[in-house]
């Protein structure tokens, strides 16, 4: 039988509850979900890597075939790595339609096997972004119902 493994590749600075209604969708769907946390971001991050991976182990330790990796480098040499067939990105608004185009075209210019695949988060999350959900913390906005109780109090506890 068929096995499908699909990448779930982002910068999870920090992991939002729409970046988890994806994974939730997807892990309906793929034998096999590999969250891919990169690893070394163009500006600086607010978590280091390990504490990004961490949080998203505690997110989303209630799926069995979600497994949370780090990847750094070319994400379709990491993909092949991987044996994946699939890379998942989710589209919010059509404003994001533009660069997942092009990210997808240029993946697949490198891996012509591999399929982009793009899911909706539900339309409650359609506004949610990490640089938000930074910002709005940093400025003492409440953040509860925006990410994991976990990662309220971690961004607490950086912001505080
Ligand atoms: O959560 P993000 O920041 O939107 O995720 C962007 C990410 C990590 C998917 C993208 O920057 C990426 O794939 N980086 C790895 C380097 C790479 O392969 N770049 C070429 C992409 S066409």
């Amino acid at each position: 039988m068929k096995s499908i493994t699909a990448i779930y590749p982002g910068s999870f600075d920090p992991v939002t509850n729409g970046h988890l209604d994806l994974i939730a969708r997807a892990a309906r769907i793929f034998d096999h979900l590999v969250v891919a946390v990169l690893q070394n971001l163009e500006k600086e991050p607010l978590f280091p890597a390990p504490e990004r991976v961490q949080m998203l182990r505690e997110a989303a330790a209630e799926w069995a075939n979600v497994e949370i990796d780090l990847f750094d480098g070319l994400l379709v040499d990491y993909v092949r790595r991987r044996n994946a067939q699939v890379i998942l990105r989710g589209i919010r608004a059509i404003s994001d339609y533009e660069y997942e185009l092009q990210m997808a075209l240029m993946n697949r210019r490198f891996e012509p096997g591999v399929e982009t695949v793009f899911m909706l988060p539900a339309e409650r999350y359609s506004y949610l972004s990490s640089r938000l959900v930074r910002e709005v913390a940093r400025l003492g906005g409440n953040i509860e119902g925006l990410v994991p109780a976990s990662v309220v109090e971690r961004l607490r506890a950086k912001i505080l």
